[in-house]
């Protein structure tokens, strides 16, 4: 059998360059934004754009629940990755719940391959912080890392 590794890195936001310390706050005060009355889960997302931008969202529930969004596409659907100028270097996520209490967020599945649809059209890696409220963080520096065998437009017809 062959085998699949990837790097990744245990650290807490304190360790982090202020950049992304800055982002992760900017996740953190996102989810204030959630609209998570059936999960009481409220996820903030926050993306740093290569021009320095910084742009977050948040989980939005519905009663009829998978017509519910995912804070990370929420906010990844807000920009164009074929756009130079805005491209994305990284996301972080993190959540609130009732006792703060968990382990670092990790993007669902839909998540990975949404945002690894961005890396691949921008042609450039994204680094995913992935954060929970008591400040510990678990660090990719490449969104495919999180996607083994990953579904791409490359296995479409004519691609
Ligand atoms: N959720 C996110 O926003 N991001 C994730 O990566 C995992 C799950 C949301 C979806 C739903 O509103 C709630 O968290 C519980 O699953």
């Amino acid at each position: 059998m062959e085998q699949f590794s990837f790097p990744f890195l245990h650290t807490t936001r304190t360790q982090l360059p202020q950049d992304i310390q800055d982002l992760i706050a900017a996740a953190d005060k996102a989810t204030a934004d959630a609209y998570a009355p059936y999960s009481n889960f409220r996820v903030g997302a926050g993306l740093l754009l290569t021009n320095g931008q910084v742009r977050t969202g948040s989980n939005h529930e519905v009663a009829s629940y998978p017509a519910g969004i995912c804070a990370e596409r929420a906010v990844v659907s807000t920009v164009n990755p074929l756009d130079k100028a805005q491209q994305v270097k990284a996301i972080a996520v993190t959540y609130r719940t009732a006792t703060n209490e968990g382990d670092p967020l990790s993007p669902c599945g839909i998540c990975r391959q949404t945002i690894l649809e961005t890396q691949l059209a921008q042609e450039s890696v994204i680094a995913i912080y992935m954060s929970c409220p008591d400040g510990r963080v678990i660090y990719v520096e490449d969104a495919s890392s999180l996607l083994p065998f990953y579904f791409s437009a490359k296995q479409l017809p004519g691609n």
